[in-house]
């Protein structure tokens, strides 16, 4: 549960040995075979894309330079991963992927290459339904919400919580969830905002059938988000279960979804203590975005409104990824206004744009506080990615 908190940032805490490479170890070579529901969502960018997203998020969790291209077999793409680390935590890594669907191993039989299937691993610990049912305008494509969340833990320092279910994610402008669904899956506890009341009360209601539905150990409230006496809107909480045995293993997982504006988040949130701030920003397209009096209209304005609250909230050793639209928020403007609150973007101009329709010309910020540890390393290593043409290679 979150409680009003005025303390002073939490130090940066030693972590558990994330960095598996080792000498010696031989080359791992996979095949992924992408969804073909990514084709179809970002068109040609698609294969840039998970190129991108599997460099940044293997390298960073197996502490180890990982390659990906793109490799045609029998007329179908792959992606083909390569890095010395050990087989089961490239999978296992691997799997995380938002375009995952299937993976291979190649093995050599007599001069020929022969596709082994290697089972991806169980990285969910819910079924899809919880991201896929939930339609209406203006949803963030899952599999992009994926890639978000990926992009933020990777720069993250505590980005092994992601697999162990421990990384604390807020989505600050979260619609109706789709980012918290996916938290979810994963095993996390996600905080949730969104100032819009119809699609707090949405995603409460779908997520309150769906735990009925599937049977869920659950437990939720809805009650007044007040701070200091006074009413700043609405929030839901829920704690939930796979099922008794889950329960008794300690393997419970909260969700609280606050109705609040975003910039209000620093009163209700302890400072300090999320590790990755994963969202959507408003498009200023069709919704605009809501603020105090419906004043910040334009996306840009928005930003510099809540950067400095979210800085904030965000540990020095945490990371966001947040999704704009060019056409509303230039990336260098958005780049600016990041500076301006003390953060440094780590991704570079045009790495993750892709086309979502005429009006929506999407890109990723992933940024990190000036303060955080790596943050020169991972503005650098984002430079050279950015420069490397993307490679590509026949059969
Ligand atoms: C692009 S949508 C996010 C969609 C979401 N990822 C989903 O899949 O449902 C942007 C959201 O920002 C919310 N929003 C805009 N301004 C806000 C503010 N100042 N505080 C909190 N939420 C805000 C809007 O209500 C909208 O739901």
């Amino acid at each position: 549960m979150m409680n009003v908190e005025s303390a002073q940032d939490p130090p940066v805490q030693d972590l558990p040995a994330q960095d598996l490479s080792e000498q010696g170890l031989p080359e791992q070579r996979l095949l992924m075979l992408r969804a073909p529901s990514a084709n179809r969502v970002y068109a040609a960018a698609s294969a840039p894309l998970a190129l991108r997203e599997a460099e940044r998020v293997l390298g960073a969790h197996l502490g180890v330079p990982v390659t990906a291209r793109v490799r045609e077999i029998a007329g179908v793409e792959h992606l083909e991963l390569c890095g010395r680390a050990p087989r089961d935590a490239m999978v296992r890594v691997a799997s995380t992927l938002s375009s995952a669907m299937a993976l291979f191993a190649p093995v050599d039989l007599a001069g020929r290459e022969l596709l082994e299937p290697v089972a991806l691993a169980d990285v969910c610990r819910h079924p899809s339904d919880l991201e896929t049912t939930l339609r209406y305008p203006g949803k963030t494509n899952e599999q992009f919400t994926a890639l978000l969340i990926n992009l933020a833990s990777a720069a993250s320092e505590r980005r092994a919580g992601l697999l162990d279910g421990s990384l604390a994610l807020l989505d600050p402008m979260c619609g109706r969830g789709t980012t918290l669904s996916r938290a979810l899956r994963l095993g996390l506890s996600p905080v949730g905002a969104d100032v819009d009341k119809a699609d707090h009360d949405a995603y409460r209601a779908f997520l309150t059938t769906w735990m009925r539905t599937h049977r869920l150990k659950h437990t939720s409230a809805s009650t007044r988000l007040t701070v200091d006496g006074r009413v700043l809107g609405s929030r839901f909480d829920a704690e939930l279960a796979r099922d008794k045995a889950a329960q008794r293993a300690g393997e419970v997982q909260t969700l609280s979804l606050l109705r609040c504006d975003a910039g209000e988040l620093a009163r209700v949130l302890g400072r300090g203590r999320t590790d990755v701030i994963v969202t959507d920003l408003p498009y200023g397209v069709q919704h605009g975005s809501h603020g105090p009096d419906s004043l910040d209209r334009s996306p840009l304005a928005a930003l510099s409104r809540v950067l400095p609250v979210w800085r904030e909230l965000l540990r020095r050793d945490g990371a966001m990824a947040l999704a704009i639209n060019r056409r509303t928020a230039p990336f260098d403007q958005a780049v600016a206004r990041l500076a301006d609150a003390g953060f440094t973007t780590v991704s570079a101009d045009g790495e993750f744009r892709h086309r979502v329709d005429q009006s929506i010309d999407r890109d990723v910020l992933v940024a990190v506080r000036t303060d955080h540890p790596r943050a020169a390393e991972l503005r650098e290593e984002s430079e050279r990615a950015a420069a490397r043409p993307s490679e590509r290679i026949a059969p």
